[in-house]
């Protein structure tokens, strides 16, 4: 047993977003509207095991994620028997191979998408995986797995900041494989079946190919036909591409028969997504209600700027001022579906700090129009928003 099987059905998760969903966001998002399951952003299995620690900041994670799945990509099968084993040794309730990532730098060189191309290789970087798993699992330490003990202790430097209690007990993590329907056209049969031979725990499908980028539609239909060839393998299939709101989840998983989602783009600027997410499941929310805060539909202004500035304030505390650019394109996306949002957007982008960023939200509060001194449109909602989303 793994902790996918005792997720509520639809499953509903936070899609990776390398840039976007860091640790920061994906702690803003698990205290506003927790998905049922997370993955990090994506991290190479070189920069795991041999990179300058700057580049395991992709695999910083809180407490409050779990479950958390750490995403790794690369083409390498020996890199990934002992990036596994770090995988394990961080903590992560799950392990997940990218074979999905379109980017030039990532699929040219046989990762990512790349992998559609030879399924050889793709099967044995899950195989390799599950070794280094096994192998941790059954008592290896990393040092005899094949690490120098610098970077074993950078790993426990990694564990104590996140107060980890030290491992009690070793368990095998489960495997799951992020791709798409193919590489030039869609060949989601074939590749789903040599993906199937390795059994992962998961499969998440994209439904557009490499090709497509991020163009056009996602193909649920492919999708659909997907989740019938790995009905009753023991692998769960999760459907991505384009759900802005809570009724594409519901409808995608009624007419493709899939285990869940992966939700992606739709999170932007509204980390309180998931929070009514018990309606797909046809259940009274307990969330429900003006004490929930962000209440089922609609999250106010005042809310909205609210989670903004401690998205910010968060960010800056766990990234440092310096990085604070990063976090201009998260401030743009929260500015959206309220009147004079476009101009407020305009700022955001410029915007350096937390204390630049409060000043904007004051004036904003007591904006001028032909003279007149407005308040909020608090009837302005988050229902409104979605609406236009799904429209
Ligand atoms: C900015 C950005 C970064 C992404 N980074 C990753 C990543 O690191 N790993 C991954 O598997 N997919 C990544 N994806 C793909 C998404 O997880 C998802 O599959 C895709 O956006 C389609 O879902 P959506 O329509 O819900 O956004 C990324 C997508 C975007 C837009």
């Amino acid at each position: 047993m793994n902790f996918w099987q005792h997720l509520p059905r639809p499953i509903v998760g936070l899609s990776p977003m390398d840039g976007v969903t860091d640790a920061c966001f994906r702690s803003v998002i698990a205290s506003h509207g927790r998905p049922d399951v997370t993955f990090t952003e994506f991290t190479h299995v070189h920069d795991v095991c041999r990179a300058p620690e700057i580049h395991l900041e992709t695999l910083r994670y809180s407490e409050i994620e779990r479950p958390i799945v750490a995403q790794l990509y690369g083409n390498d099968p020996e890199l990934f028997y002992l990036a596994a084993q770090a995988v394990c040794e961080l903590g992560f309730d799950g392990l997940d191979i990218n074979m999905g990532c379109p980017s030039k730098s990532v699929a040219a060189s046989g990762s990512g998408a790349g992998l559609i191309r030879t399924p050889e290789l793709a099967r044995s970087l899950i195989q390799a995986a599950k070794r280094g798993i096994d192998d941790w699992a059954g008592g290896q330490t990393l040092e005899q797995g094949g690490f120098k003990p610098a970077r074993v202790e950078v790993f426990e430097r990694m564990n104590r900041q996140r107060g980890a209690q030290p491992v009690s007990r070793r368990e095998t993590l489960p495997v799951s494989v992020k791709t798409r329907l193919g590489y030039e056209s869609v060949t989601v049969e074939a590749w789903v079946e040599q993906l199937l031979m390795e059994q992962p725990t998961v499969i998440s499908l994209h439904g557009r190919t490499l090709k497509q980028m991020y163009r056009g539609a996602a193909d649920w239909s492919a999708i659909a036909r997907a989740a019938s060839l790995v009905r009753g393998t023991g692998t769960l299939l999760l459907g991505n591409g384009d759900i802005q709101c809570l009724d594409d989840i519901s409808r995608r998983v009624g007419e493709t028969g899939v285990d869940g989602v992966l939700v992606g783009r739709g999170v932007l600027g509204a980390p309180w997504f998931f929070r009514p997410k018990e309606l797909v499941r046809g259940q009274a929310s307990s969330e429900r209600g003006p004490e929930s805060g962000l209440s089922l539909s609609t999250v106010s202004l005042d809310e909205r700027f609210a989670v903004l500035l401690e998205h910010a304030k968060q960010f800056v505390e766990i990234f440092g001022h310096k990085q604070f650019y990063r976090m201009r394109k998260h401030l743009g996306w929260y500015c959206k579906g309220f009147p004079h949002a476009a101009s407020l957007r305009s700022q955001m982008v410029r915007v350096s700090s937390v204390e630049e960023l409060q000043s904007i939200l004051k004036a904003f509060h007591i904006r001028p129009q032909s003279g007149v001194v407005l308040p909020y449109d608090e009837s302005v909602d988050m229902a409104e928003t979605l609406a236009s989303r799904c429209s």
